[in-house]
């Protein structure tokens, strides 16, 4: 009796686990179709903005080539001063962290530009300086592009946290306000877009990333040896698909890892094409009108002091943190597996990469400029 009662259990528990898959995968592939559909809509109904205004123009060039007699801050420095502009430099028409409208931090962080530093000192600050730290969790597939629907469901989710507090995710410029929600503090990270492509190749194929991958998603089939081995010299130089960037070339699915300025560029179809002047002039446009502070990883002493300045309820004290407690631990972009890539090879990357470049050498005249209006005593080289 208990045996044949045990059974009839048996049975329906597996007629029911069978159910709910079949209810789960019908529903997945009604969302599916539902959000195409309206991606296609949205498509149709696309109306041609306006030319977008010129953020360019703010954006000072050295005409005459040749090598640079100074670096970082003091380059730009010195560049201001020989246009008369460096007397206009104002903290106050530098700082969005006033337009924010609630006390709450949003970094959507860029892959590879070290952001897990910047977490790991957000992460001290929250104890130090009394605010919320939410993360989002890690996800199979990691979606940086997101449908209308998806995108208000986010800025909902960003809203909803209490003040103060920081949410940290890996997506595209989400614009809060535009779905009536307040204005968050943005912040994000930058580094070198070359140096950056390749962290990612060699990241990709790190035992650790696919390992813990695996042991994440059991179901996720490991990778080819012999992708694993390649080389990203060899890549570049038998012009092998994966490492050819070609200027307008759509790449969708896992999302676009070749390039950062999508990141700010945000989830207009204008932002798809790689190397394009649209996608370059948005994300400059949010970067100049939204972002409180994009630091540079190269330039970490600048970024922490300008981040202590412009968003000091948060910030204060990181510089500290970060030499005291964080940098002996966190050793930036430490990849064993990672082996040098020549000048040769970066550069003829770097000729791809023309936008990429700009933007990054835009958010990098930012930086410098706040930097700058602080007039601080002791000017960091
Ligand atoms: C974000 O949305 C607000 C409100 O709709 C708008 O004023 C602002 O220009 C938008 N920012 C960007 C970068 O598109
Ligand atoms: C760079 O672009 C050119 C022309 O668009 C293309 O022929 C070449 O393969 C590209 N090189 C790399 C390394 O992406
Ligand atoms: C950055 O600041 C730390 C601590 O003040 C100092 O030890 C380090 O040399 C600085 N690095 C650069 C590149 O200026
Ligand atoms: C920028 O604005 C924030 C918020 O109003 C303020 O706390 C901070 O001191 C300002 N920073 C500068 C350098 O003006």
């Amino acid at each position: 009796m208990d045996h044949l009662y045990r059974g009839r259990r048996f049975i329906l528990s597996k007629r029911t686990s069978e159910l709910i898959a079949l209810l789960a995968l019908s529903t997945t592939l009604f969302l599916y179709i539902h959000t195409r559909d309206l991606n296609t809509k949205l498509k149709e109904m696309e109306i041609r903005i306006q030319p977008v205004s010129m953020i360019s123009s703010n954006q000072l060039v050295l005409s005459d080539s040749g090598p640079p007699a100074y670096t970082g801050v003091k380059a730009t420095m010195k560049l201001l001063e020989s246009t008369g502009q460096m007397s206009t430099l104002e903290p106050s028409l530098l700082n969005n962290t006033k337009k924010a409208k609630i006390n709450l931090i949003f970094f959507n962080r860029v892959p590879k530009v070290g952001s897990q530093t910047l977490m790991e000192l957000m992460r001290r600050l929250s104890m130090r300086n009394n605010f919320g730290f939410h993360q989002d969790r890690v996800q199979r597939v990691e979606t940086i592009r997101l449908s209308p629907e998806d995108q208000a469901i986010l800025a909902a989710l960003v809203s909803s946290y209490d003040p103060p507090g920081v949410y940290i995710k890996h997506v595209c410029f989400t614009n809060v306000s535009s779905f009536g929600l307040p204005e968050p503090i943005y912040i994000n990270l930058v580094r070198d877009p070359v140096e950056r492509v390749i962290s990612w190749y060699y990241y990709v194929r790190a035992p650790w990333y696919y390992v813990e991958r695996k042991i994440a998603f059991p179901d996720i089939p490991l990778p080819d040896p012999k992708w694993l081995k390649k080389d990203f010299e060899d890549c570049v130089l038998s012009e092998d698909r994966e490492c050819r960037y070609l200027k307008g070339e759509i790449r969708e699915g896992i999302g676009d890892h070749r390039r950062q300025s999508m990141f700010f560029c945000g989830h207009h179809p204008e932002c798809l094409p790689f190397n394009t002047e649209g996608a370059l002039e948005r994300a400059k446009r949010a970067v100049e009108r939204n972002y409180a502070v994009v630091g540079v990883l190269e330039e970490l002493n600048t970024t922490l002091t300008v981040l202590e300045n412009y968003v000091p309820r948060f910030f204060k004290g990181a510089s500290k943190i970060y030499w005291d407690e964080i940098s002996r631990y966190y050793p930036i972009n430490k990849n064993n597996f990672k082996p040098t890539v020549s000048e040769e090879v970066k550069n003829i990357v770097r000729k791809n990469f023309t936008k990429e470049i700009e933007f990054y050498e835009f958010c990098k005249q930012r930086l410098h400029k706040q930097y700058l209006a602080l007039k601080l005593p002791e000017l960091i080289t």
